[in-house]
């Protein structure tokens, strides 16, 4: 039983005590039996055909027939059948509230909820007390500028973004401008080569509190220069928040060696559920926090006169858990683990690469960003000059074809670009190079057909 700190006094504390109750990470969560032998398929170590047959989705034909193609990863990825299982075992076989009651399920809820957590920490290679669950990525980021910004900063202070950010790492810091006075700094990209303009943010880190740098651009698919990015940003004596809501689904994140001091990730773009993700806090940057969301849960005591608060992460997590969220991401994260990171950016790499270099090719297409870099991965944003944006992504989806479109809430970013919207193609572990290749003939088909 890994040890964790409970919700609300007189709450069931976890123990277990029924011996010959069922033991969910056994009977559900032992998944390191999924092996995958290596070998080399479309050239990568891999065993691709293997990982698609956890996928249930990627069998799918559409209404007209056609076979899927799920190309939207950067979106959300589809989940294999492990998380779809682990998630229905709970509802069927234990659900209940975790944390609080003293009965046989709510000790096995409880108990599978905090392996979960042990899970997901030691995935991201740190300890559960360094974890606190949120919704996602947002709800992340709402907490660090909740939580840590708003007892820590005041007028004047000056927070630095990028023009490569998702709008929710810029309207949480817009918010706190306009409430507390504090001056916002934006990092501009340079548009020759789709990276951060790296002296704009030396200048602009100096005498910054805190710097918000996405890790990975999901419309660019571009990976910052993270390491330098802290260096600067600690000497000069600003925390990091680090949005890894991309970047997590395609490199593994070593949150303590890492150096930074704030981590936001999503479950659901990483094999996991939606509605679930955390933020990894370094501990003293924790012990700076107040609550964000109040209620049951996150208290020690409550009178008529007031409340205090539980210590370190169960301060913020407010509420009856996601459990069966919790659980199901527990699943992805040691189904994730039986993978070498850098062989599945290999392989992603390779698609994209060659997708977008063809795609370039076609008359009319202007690809957004260089997906042949080595730090580039997964997304491949393009633009047809004539054929609008929403319309070319009915055409690919009459081919089968998923891809995103729109301003992928980037806003700042389209507007450095000059366009209004993109297609984006976003690729994952799953994808093969023979779907990437039937994507370019049919959107060359397309773009015969109606420009
Ligand atoms: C870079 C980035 N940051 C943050 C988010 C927000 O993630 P979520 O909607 O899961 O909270 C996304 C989602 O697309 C994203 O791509």
């Amino acid at each position: 039983m890994p040890p964790f700190r409970g919700g609300d006094p007189g709450s069931n504390p976890g123990t277990s005590t029924n011996k010959s109750s069922l033991n969910p990470k056994e009977s559900i969560h032992d998944l390191k039996s999924y092996h995958y032998p290596g070998g080399f398929v479309g050239g990568t170590v891999l065993d691709i055909e293997a990982i698609r047959s956890d996928f249930p989705i990627l069998d799918r034909r559409l209404p007209n027939g056609k076979q899927l193609v799920y190309f939207d990863n950067a979106a959300t990825s589809q989940k294999p059948q492990c998380v779809i299982d682990a998630m229905s075992d709970y509802y069927r076989e234990y659900n209940s509230n975790a944390h609080r009651a003293n009965h046989t399920l709510a000790d096995e809820a409880t108990t599978a909820l905090e392996e979960a957590r042990s899970a997901i920490a030691t995935y991201f290679g740190t300890s559960p007390d360094q974890m606190i669950y949120t919704s996602g990525a947002t709800e992340a980021i709402n907490l660090v500028s909740y939580g840590w910004a708003r007892e820590n900063l005041s007028k004047d202070d000056v927070v630095v973004l990028t023009e490569m950010e998702h709008h929710a790492d810029i309207v949480p810091w817009q918010q706190l401008s306009k409430e507390k006075g504090i001056e916002v700094r934006y990092v501009p990209i340079d548009t020759e080569s789709f990276t951060l303009d790296m002296q704009a943010f030396e200048i602009a880190s100096q005498g910054a509190s805190l710097v918000c740098v996405v890790h990975t651009s999901n419309v660019l698919g571009i990976r910052n220069p993270i390491e330098r990015i802290v260096e600067i940003a600690h000497s000069s004596g600003a925390r990091v928040l680090l949005d890894c809501a991309q970047g997590a689904p395609h490199e593994r994140i070593n949150f303590d060696s890492s150096g930074v001091d704030f981590v936001a990730i999503s479950a659901h773009k990483m094999g996991g559920p939606t509605g679930i993700g955390c933020l990894l806090v370094k501990r003293d940057a924790m012990d700076q926090m107040g609550p964000f969301m109040t209620g049951g849960s996150m208290i020690k005591t409550v009178t008529t006169d007031g409340s205090t608060f539980q210590d370190g992460h169960a301060m913020f997590e407010t509420g009856t858990p996601r459990i069966a969220e919790a659980i199901g991401w527990g699943a992805a994260v040691r189904w994730l683990d039986c993978f070498d990171m850098q062989e599945v950016h290999s392989h992603i790499h390779d698609i994209a690469s060659w997708t977008a270099e063809k795609i370039s090719q076609i008359d009319g297409i202007t690809v957004y960003g260089d997906p042949s870099r080595n730090d580039s991965s997964g997304a491949v944003s393009f633009l047809h000059d004539t054929i609008q944006s929403q319309d070319l992504a009915l055409l690919l989806d009459e081919g089968g074809f998923a891809v995103r479109t729109g301003h992928h809430c980037a806003q700042p970013l389209m507007d450095a670009l000059g366009v209004p919207s993109t297609n984006r193609a976003s690729f994952w572990i799953y994808n093969t190079m023979e779907e990437a290749q039937s994507f370019v003939r049919h959107l060359e088909s397309v773009v015969a057909r109606f420009s």
